[in-house]
């Protein structure tokens, strides 16, 4: 299994450009099937979530055509099968975005149910709730969600949680259901807003994405377009937490600050200087950060995805920080692993306590989730010493050249997979 080894102590300094948004191209590469047209979408991330999509499509008989490593393009006419394997759905729950794709515009759908992850159960009942009010028939058998309409019919849909996931499939879906679909209480994120402008550029008619009620008046069919997707937020905030754990200076370029107004709250809250431009901001840290209470919740609140990030950025602030994680129930195993780092943690329930240290010293530590791993980098990257971060193969979901953009900003970290190459780092470093 390959992991990080890193060798803490250096600030990061410099600039780093951050690629699209995992979480609005996973859905956007599902709705681009929804026409028989070709669609081009660029700023794609190249990780492995998006691969794993892109062959799925390509499973059900699309045409996708990889024109570069941040574009395709993609034909869904040759669909044929509309029966979306578990191998996908096992590789990448987003696989199930497929299922508002496919019951939109060929009103049947056959997806392998996901199960739950590392951060929680992560039940889908509010997507099939938004189906089913659509007038579709949502069958549970032999781990498959079979769905089917005879045709969709606009409805007025409250939904009982804020789901990203949710917000979006059923988005699709109404799409192309006859009539008018109010949906309230939906997910505002960015990547919400992005899928529904890309299904726009195709012809569909959605109004208020980004507030809490979503309109959308359903077409017969959809068209070609091209489309570039939006920065991601959260890969951004990430290097912006890097700056403020290593006593850095970065300017993350390429994205768009208002996203991010909940991350720069925090960092000017624990005491970084923070300048923003027109599509870059820059985190200063000059060490002395002090404690800050942090409470995830849907956009615009503070985004769950970067909980770990801030987690390890408090273990080093001065004072008593509390965390509280209201949107999963699973997503602190970080801070057993920061433990083993000298971090001072205390977990009870949805709640954490991190009481700051001096300094973290490096260990060997295992990513237990895509954030938590890319979190436990940026506390190698801090601490003293040699840090060695197991199964990284969860930050290669989700973070495109993960090591060498950091190794850009100043970092000592290589990709490694035998004892012998840790051996010989330790060496070089030492
Ligand atoms: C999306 O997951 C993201 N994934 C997650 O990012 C992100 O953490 C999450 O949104 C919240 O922002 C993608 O976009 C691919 P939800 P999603 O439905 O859609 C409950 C990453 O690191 N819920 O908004 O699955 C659910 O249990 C990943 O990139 C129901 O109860 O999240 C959770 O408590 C990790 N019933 C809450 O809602 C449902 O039908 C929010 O989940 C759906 C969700």
């Amino acid at each position: 299994m390959e992991q990080y080894i890193i060798k803490g102590g250096n600030p990061l300094v410099g600039e780093v450009e951050i690629g699209g948004a995992k979480n609005a191209a996973l859905a956007i590469l599902a709705a681009a099937i929804m026409t028989d047209e070709t669609v081009l979408i660029d700023n794609l991330p190249d990780v492995n979530d998006i691969n794993v999509l892109l062959d799925a499509i390509a499973g059900i008989g699309a045409s996708v055509h990889r024109i570069d490593r941040h574009t395709v393009r993609i034909n869904g006419k040759g669909i044929t099968n509309f029966d979306i394997e578990y191998e996908y759905i096992k590789k990448i729950r987003a696989s199930y975005y497929l299922l508002g794709a496919l019951l939109g515009k060929y009103k049947k759908a056959v997806v392998a149910l996901p199960g739950g992850c590392n951060i929680g159960s992560r039940p889908i009942d509010q997507h099939l709730k938004g189906f089913r009010a659509l007038g579709a028939e949502v069958e549970i058998e032999h781990g498959k969600i079979i769905a089917e309409a005879e045709k969709l019919v606009g409805k007025h849909i409250y939904f009982d949680v804020v789901s990203v996931g949710a917000t979006i499939n059923v988005m699709m879906a109404a799409a192309m259901a006859d009539g008018l679909t109010i949906m309230e209480n939906v997910a505002k994120e960015p990547h919400v807003v992005d899928v529904a402008n890309f299904l726009n550029s195709m012809g569909a008619n959605i109004r208020g994405a980004g507030t809490d009620v979503i309109k959308i008046r359903g077409v017969r069919s959809l068209h070609r377009t091209e489309y570039s997707v939006i920065p991601d937020q959260i890969e951004a905030g990430t290097f912006m937490f890097a700056a403020a754990a290593t006593k850095g200076d970065v300017t993350v370029c390429n994205v768009i600050p208002k996203h991010l107004e909940a991350t720069i709250a925090k960092l000017v809250e624990i005491g970084c200087e923070v300048e923003e431009f027109d599509d870059a901001v820059r985190v200063v840290s000059k060490g002395g950060l002090t404690s800050t209470h942090v409470k995830t919740l849907p956009y615009p609140g503070f985004p769950t995805d970067m909980q770990p990030q801030i987690g390890v950025t408090l273990a080093l602030c001065k004072g008593t920080s509390m965390i509280t994680e209201s949107i999963f129930e699973n997503r602190f195993k970080y801070l057993d692993e920061l433990a083993r780092m000298g971090a001072c943690v205390k977990v009870e329930g949805n709640s954490a306590s991190i009481e700051g240290v001096e300094k973290l010293s490096g260990a060997r530590v295992s990513a237990p989730d895509l954030r938590a791993g890319a979190a436990l980098c940026i506390a190698g990257l801090a601490a003293d010493g040699i840090t060695i971060v197991d199964d990284i193969v969860y930050i290669q979901r989700g973070y495109e050249r993960f090591e060498e953009k950091l190794r850009g900003l100043g970092a000592v970290i290589e990709r490694v997979s035998t004892e012998r190459e840790i051996r010989r780092f330790t060496l070089k470093v030492s």
